[in-house]
């Protein structure tokens, strides 16, 4: 989906929440919102696996690295937005996005 000139990967993590973050992926650049997995709170790539928290677009996993491995900060997504559910229509508010 693209709002005000961005295109967002907008999904409702396993817990119901829902989230939106930049669709392209700070590794390569895949449209996570093509093919992209919903993975607890984050969203899967569909090229190499990282996985990107819904709150703030921090790169939580990449499948060949150990678990407890640290990410530099720029393993992350240029930008998560904060959203609401009001009568099942997804709210967001662009003026608490997180830009990293
Ligand atoms: S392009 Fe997204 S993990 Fe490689």
């Amino acid at each position: 989906m693209t709002v005000v000139g961005k295109n967002l990967a907008v999904y409702r993590g396993e817990d119901g929440r829902a989230h939106a973050l930049d669709a392209y992926c700070c590794h390569n650049g895949a449209n996570l919102a093509v093919g992209g997995l919903v993975k607890g709170s984050c969203l899967e790539c569909p090229f190499h696996g990282w996985q990107f928290r819904g709150d703030d677009g921090k790169c939580m996993q990449i499948p060949y690295c150990e678990p407890s491995a640290s990410r530099p900060s720029h393993f992350a997504l240029y930008l998560a937005v904060y959203c609401n559910v009001v009568l099942d229509l997804v709210m967001m508010r662009f003026s608490d996005c997180i830009k990293l």
